[in-house]
């Protein structure tokens, strides 16, 4: 099927080995430009997979979701910078410092990306309070935007339903990421739905999109569909 990759869409290449993955980027060929590499598959397979995708001239979205001492941060994203990564993540939670520093390390790297995760979607009000946090999920993840935003992040990572209100509070130039997506309907979908019981803030791509997030986060409902091409283009022309 002849499909031009949409650049708000990125496909999370969530396995466990280098060949399934560099199979299922065989597969989309053109489809898809822009990829997210977590931390499964960068144990697994090392950053010269990251290399390969920026070699064959697709953005990363290096998914490292940074939480540790400044210094550290710091290094972290310089080496995600030296790979040629066009996104690295940051935990908001971790504070100021944390997101500064990785502010910071990315300036020498010009197409090098910091966005914040604010509330990982999986979470309800209840993780929060048993983690002592008061606030409900949407109060904590503005609160941490905000944070994120006044320490110079690009962006932030946010689940659907947070994608107006972020956009409402960060304006329009600064990027909202929204994993935690599902497409309605279909074996694939019904599959990321049912599995991931973890998707507690999740909606469909479409959805996130009104509601003005720059990119959507897709996996499952990509990378298991019987036609992965025409799961993207669902995606992209909106239904
Ligand atoms: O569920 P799916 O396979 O589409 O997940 C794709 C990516 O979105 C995962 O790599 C994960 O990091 C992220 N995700 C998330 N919150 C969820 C489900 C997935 O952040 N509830």
């Amino acid at each position: 099927m002849n499909y031009t990759a949409d650049p708000r869409i990125i496909v999370a290449l969530d396995f466990d080995d280098r060949e399934a993955a560099e199979a299922l980027v065989a597969r989309l060929g053109g489809a898809c430009g822009f990829y997210k590499v977590g931390l499964e598959l960068l144990t697994a397979a090392g950053p010269d997979l990251v290399r390969g995708l920026v070699d064959q001239g697709h953005e990363v979205f290096l998914d490292l979701k940074l939480f540790e001492i400044p210094n550290s941060v710091a290094g972290a994203v310089r080496a995600a910078g030296a790979l040629g990564a066009s996104v690295v993540t940051v935990h908001s939670m971790g504070g100021t410092g944390i997101m500064a520093a990785a502010v910071d390390a990315a300036r020498e790297f010009p197409r090098l990306r910091v966005l914040a995760l604010t509330v990982v979607t999986s979470m309800t009000g209840s993780d929060l309070a048993d983690i002592g946090i008061g606030a409900s999920t949407d109060e904590q993840v503005l609160r941490l935007a905000r944070l994120a935003a006044e320490a110079g992040c690009d962006g932030v990572v946010g689940s659907p339903r947070e994608a107006g209100p972020l956009r409402t509070l960060l304006g329009p130039d600064r990027l909202i990421a929204t994993p935690g997506v599902t497409l309605p309907g279909g074996e694939a979908g019904a599959e990321a739905g049912r599995e991931a019981g973890g998707h507690a803030r999740s909606d469909t791509p479409w959805a996130a999109f009104a509601a003005w997030a720059s990119h959507v986060v897709v996996g499952r409902s990509v990378t298991r569909a019987a036609d992965p091409v025409a799961a993207l283009r669902r995606i992209s022309v909106g239904r």
